[in-house]
Parts: structure tokens; C-alpha cells; sequence
């Protein structure tokens, strides 16, 4: 058993992964700002895994209560979640994403190594391959991104290469996630956005219950085969399974590993709206709209190096992403709100 560390432990892949620790034995320990979560996340996580994990509320930019954290928890590793998401807002705030994304970043290594804790997981997304050349995305393929909050990524993980080169004590974990959805299966946690939804998914279950009318659907005009965009959606807790073994790799290897997390299948939009009403006996009216700016056609992963370096594949199908992240929408129609 061992006491790890969760930053930004009370958001949507933080509080799934916290699940899978606790019930996993890990000693857990959350530090989160709220900035984009609620503390209803942890409450419902102890009720599903009747575990109770350590909560601090924390900002990661500051060191001093960083530290107070490390002396007074001492914790073996770390699984840094907490920063900030939103692509569109990224551009107009850029230096918060900058503030938030690399010095937060910057700040929790310079703490961990003070504290003599070198095993770090950290966030990364598919976003770093910008606009793909060819697919699926292996982790060797050419990086770009196309907005701060992409570059935030890009450059985090350009930082922690440059230190675990500086002091190969490091372990880490880079982990492209692709695109997560759905909730757990007992519908007790899930992805709460604030207000208006920017991904396509909980726009869908916030259309299915009833708080929008419509989803506009971002252009049918791809190059995909039904002309609207296609990506690789997986289950969340699939993706916090993938940081328990990324974990598990860090405490037998040294070095630093980059590694997609997807399911190596691709769905289109209109795929996914289609299984959604399927499973769930719902309908989704939708409007086709103009493209949206940034977008790209396709994007979906090579697993093969999370099959074979963290002996991880994704297990849940698109039908079960439908079921759980209905169910979690059906029992909290404004999300965590009371
Ligand atoms: P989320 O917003 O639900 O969770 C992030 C958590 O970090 C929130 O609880 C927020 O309050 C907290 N936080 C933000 N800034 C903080 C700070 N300065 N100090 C302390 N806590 C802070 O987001 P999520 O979807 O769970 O994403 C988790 C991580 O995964 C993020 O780093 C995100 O960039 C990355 N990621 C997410 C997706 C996705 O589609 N959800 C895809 C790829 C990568
Ligand atoms: N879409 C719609 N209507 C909507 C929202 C989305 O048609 O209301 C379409 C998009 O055009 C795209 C697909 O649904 O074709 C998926 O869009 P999302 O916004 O759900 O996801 P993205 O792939 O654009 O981006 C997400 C995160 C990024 C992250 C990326 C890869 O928002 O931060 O996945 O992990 F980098």
C-alpha cells in the first residue's frame, strides 16, 4: 500500500481515478483549488468506495501550502490532474494557462523534489498532435499545438523531459489522454461542466435531460465517412485504470514513458449521437452548423504502447460510455448542485 498524492483530485478523470486508488488500498491524498469542481465529488467518492481520502483545498501555484502538504502526508507519488481545460478560453486568457498549466506544474516538481518524491504522473492529451498527418497516432509522431491550452501541455511535457534528464531519480509517466466520457457505473460521480458544455458529450446528455433543446453538430463536411468529425472516445474509468498501471510501471522502471490512453477506435459524431439514442431510448434533435474553429476531421490512437509497457487496454465499449453517462446524467440533472 502507499500514500499518493492527487492534484486536482475532486475534477471528472481526478475524483474516478481517486475511486479506483481507494479501492484499490492506496492511501489517498487530494489537494485541489475548486476552481472547476465541487467537494460534493469527494463526498460521493467515499460513499461508493467506503474509504475516506485526505482533502486540503490548495492552489498548486502556492509552494508554501505545497509543502505543508508533502511534511505533513509524505506521500510516495503523485498524480497531477489539477489545471485548467477550456481550449476557447485558453485563448482569451492565455496566461492563465500558462500560470496555471507549466508554473503549477514547475512549482509541484520543485516541491516534490524537496520532499525526495520522484514519481510523477502526469495529464498530458491527444491535443499535443495538433492536426494529425497520419493515423492512428503513434507517440513518435510530429507534435504541434494549436492553441495555449495545447501548448501549456506541449510544454509541460518538454519540461519534465528536460528534468528527468537533469536528475534521472525522476519517474514519469506522460499520458495522452484522448477523449474521455461517460461516468462511473454507479452514476454517483461524472463530468459536471460549468456552464454551457464545450464537448460533444455532455452537451448530448444535457440535450437527453431535458437543460438544451438542441446539439448542433460542428460540420458534416470531413473527410470522414459520414462527413462529421471523428474521435477516440474512452470510458473514464478506463482512463483511471490506465493511472493505476502507469503507477504500478513507475514503481518497477526508471525514466520517463509517453503514452497514448484511447481505445484505438474511431466514432463520429453523428456514431456517437446514433448509440446514445440507441441504448438509452432517447432522441437527440440536432442542427448540422458551420465548422468550428480549430477543429480537426479525425483523430484516433495507437495503444499498443499502453498494451505492452503498463499491460493496459480499454475494456468498455461506446454503448457502455452511453449507459453510464446517462446514468450519471439522469441522477444529478444539474450535476452536483443540490
Ligand atoms: P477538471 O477541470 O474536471 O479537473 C481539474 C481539477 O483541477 C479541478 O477539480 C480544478 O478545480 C482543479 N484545479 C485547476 N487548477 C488548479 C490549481 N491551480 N490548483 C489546484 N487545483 C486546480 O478536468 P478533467 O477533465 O478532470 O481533466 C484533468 C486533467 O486532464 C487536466 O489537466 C486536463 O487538461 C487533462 N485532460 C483532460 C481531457 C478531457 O477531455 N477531460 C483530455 C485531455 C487531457
Ligand atoms: N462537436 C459537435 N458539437 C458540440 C461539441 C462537439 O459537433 O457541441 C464535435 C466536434 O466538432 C468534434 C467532436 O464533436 O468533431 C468532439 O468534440 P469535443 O469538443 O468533445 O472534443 P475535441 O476532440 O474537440 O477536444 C477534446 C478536449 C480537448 C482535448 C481533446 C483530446 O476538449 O481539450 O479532446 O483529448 F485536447
Amino acid at each position: 500500500m502507499s500514500t499518493v498524492l492527487v492534484t486536482g483530485g475532486c475534477g471528472y478523470i481526478g475524483s474516478h481515478t481517486v475511486v479506483e486508488l481507494l479501492l484499490r488500498g492506496d492511501d489517498v491524498v487530494v489537494v485541489d483549488n475548486l476552481s472547476n469542481s465541487s467537494l460534493e465529488s469527494i463526498k460521493r467518492v467515499e460513499t461508493i468506495t467506503e474509504r475516506v481520502p485526505h482533502f486540503i483545498e490548495v492552489d498548486i501555484l502556492d509552494r508554501a501550502e505545497l509543502r505543508c502538504v508533502f511534511d505533513k502526508y509524505r506521500p510516495d507519488s503523485v498524480v497531477h490532474f489539477a489545471g485548467l481545460k477550456a481550449v476557447g478560453e485558453s485563448v482569451s486568457k492565455p496566461l492563465s494557462y500558462y500560470q496555471n498549466n507549466v508554473a503549477g506544474t514547475a512549482n509541484l516538481c520543485e516541491v516534490m523534489a524537496e520532499h525526495g518524491v520522484f514519481s510523477l504522473v502526469f495529464s498530458s492529451s491527444a491535443t499535443v498532435y495538433g492536426d494529425p498527418e497520419t493515423l492512428p497516432l503513434r507517440e513518435d509522431a510530429p507534435l504541434g499545438a494549436t492553441n495555449p491550452y495545447g501548448r501549456s501541455k506541449l510544454f509541460v511535457e518538454e519540461m519534465l523531459r528536460d528534468l528527468q534528464i537533469s536528475d534521472p531519480r525522476w519517474r514519469i509517466a506522460l499520458l495522452r489522454y484522448f477523449n474521455p466520457i461517460g461516468a462511473h457505473p454507479s452514476g454517483m460521480i461524472g463530468e459536471d461542466p460549468r456552464g454551457i458544455p464545450n464537448n460533444l458529450f455532455p452537451f448530448i446528455t444535457q440535450v437527453a435531460v431535458g437543460r438544451r433543446e438542441k446539439l448542433a453538430i460542428f460540420g458534416d463536411d470531413y473527410p470522414t465517412p459520414d462527413g462529421t468529425g471523428v474521435r477516440d472516445y474512452i470510458h473514464v474509468v478506463d482512463l483511471a485504470l490506465g493511472h493505476l498501471k502507469a503507477l504500478d510501471y513507475l514503481a518497477e522502471k526508471e525514466g520517463i514513458l509517453t503514452c497514448n490512453l484511447g481505445t484505438g477506435q474511431g466514432y463520429s459524431v453523428l456514431d456517437m449521437v446514433r448509440s446514445f439514442e440507441r441504448v438509452n431510448g432517447v432522441t437527440i434533435p440536432y442542427d448540422i452548423v458551420p465548422r468550428r474553429p480549430g477543429d480537426i476531421a479525425s483523430c484516433w490512437a495507437d495503444p499498443s504502447v499502453a498494451a505492452e509497457q503498463l499491460d493496459w487496454k480499454a475494456t468498455r465499449s461506446l454503448d457502455d460510455m452511453c449507459t453510464d453517462g446517462w446514468r450519471w446524467q439522469q441522477q444529478n440533472h444539474i450535476g452536483y448542485l443540490p
